[in-house]
């Protein structure tokens, strides 16, 4: 398609950006945005901003490109597994009209506050459901729900990250909490005051891809046994402690990778992910859309064996003469490659940096919700 054909379809404007997308500030670059930063972007700076502020927006990433892949029309059905600030939703909710319907997920209360406001503005039907989006997608599937588009945009919003108190930014001092849910149980104080040393260097490894997890692990366990570790930056003080000094500042701030992993298994990410998949795939009528934004590897694997898989069609061996498995592909991937954002966004939003979208189109009616 044509950018000025697409320009024309998504009310882009001279700068190649929705006009929507003009109005907002730039996100502060914390290095909130999870996974490794483009190299050289100042997505792991501190921002500064005084006390907690819950005003705090989420700058859109790769909104143009999700709006070309998903293509949304007037009178269609889409999902927002993760609504957040609601930024894509606003611009799917313009595009879907008023004989459209959005349904909007989020575990986090202060998106439930940002979709009422969205929702007393659109012209669509709109609809919130405050869970996981594991178990919410669950529910619309036992609701008989069909969609002909569903996206995810994952990891935290800059409003998670920018609110201070919520303790996801190693650069604000803070409790040690980062729940998304503030009503769940485990928050990252729990993890680090109880859980044991292998356990914990563990979760360093396979969610933050840590050097030095088992160094890390064995520190938060002494210094746990002199005095409970209960603030963002004693955490930081622990972990800095554990890593070489020559290591020190090598892949950005020292913590970086250990608070990833911590969120990630605070709010069992990549569980949620692998089960939502599925589900948000099956609800899709047969030339649905599925999309994902991710932003480390750890997710973008999940959604690329996803969508290769659905993709793949015949898997006899390739010495049999004929195909006996009969497997036909289910998916058409809408990119082969993933997208990653245009220089202008990385200029703009330093936080898109490690950001990389994948679309797949639904190729049967099959419901396997
Ligand atoms: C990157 S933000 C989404 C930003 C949004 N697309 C926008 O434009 O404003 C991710 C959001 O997903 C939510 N989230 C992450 N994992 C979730 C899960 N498993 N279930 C429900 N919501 C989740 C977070 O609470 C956060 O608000």
């Amino acid at each position: 398609m044509s950018t000025t054909l697409l320009d024309s379809l998504i009310g882009r404007g001279s700068d190649g950006r929705p006009p929507e997308l003009a109005r907002r500030r730039r996100g502060s670059g914390d290095g909130g945005r999870s996974g490794s930063a483009r190299r050289g972007a100042r997505a792991h700076a501190p921002s500064v901003r005084d006390g907690g502020d819950t005003r705090a927006s989420h700058t859109p990433v790769l909104a143009v490109e999700l709006l070309e892949v998903l293509e949304p029309q007037p009178g269609q059905t889409a999902i927002d597994c993760t609504f957040g600030d609601g930024g894509h939703a606003r611009l799917l909710a313009e595009r879907l009209g008023a004989t459209g319907t959005l349904v909007a997920i989020d575990r986090d209360p202060l998106a439930e506050e940002r979709f009422a406001a969205l929702a007393a503005e659109a012209s669509c039907s709109m609809r919130f459901i405050r869970a996981g989006y594991a178990e919410a997608l669950e529910m619309l599937a036992g609701e008989g729900l069909r969609a002909d588009i569903a996206y995810f945009d994952l990891g935290m919003s800059s409003m998670q990250v920018d609110t201070r108190e919520r303790g996801f930014s190693y650069s604000y001092d803070a409790p040690l909490d980062m729940r998304m849910d503030p009503s769940q149980p485990l928050s990252a104080r729990e993890i680090v005051a109880s859980w044991d040393e292998r356990r914990i260097a563990q979760v360093l490894r396979d969610y933050g891809e840590e050097r030095h997890a088992g160094a890390i692990a064995h520190a938060v366990v002494r210094r746990r046994a002199q005095a409970p570790i209960e603030t963002t930056h004693e955490l930081v003080e622990t972990i800095s402690s554990a890593i070489p000094a020559p290591a020190r500042f090598a892949g950005g701030h020292p913590a970086k990778r250990s608070f990833q992993a911590l969120r990630i298994a605070v709010n069992d990410e990549l569980g949620q992910l692998d089960r939502a998949l599925p589900l948000a795939w099956g609800l899709l009528r047969e030339g649905g859309v599925l999309a994902g934004i991710s932003f480390h590897s750890l997710e973008d694997r999940r959604v690329k064996r996803f969508f290769a898989d659905l993709a793949s069609g015949c898997i006899c061996p390739p010495d049999l003469p004929v195909c006996v498995c009969g497997r036909e592909p289910r998916a058409a991937l809408v990119r082969r490659r993933s997208i990653v954002p245009s220089a202008a966004e990385l200029e703009e939003n330093p936080r898109s940096g490690s950001a990389r979208l994948r679309a797949a189109r639904k190729l049967t009616a099959e419901e396997d919700a």
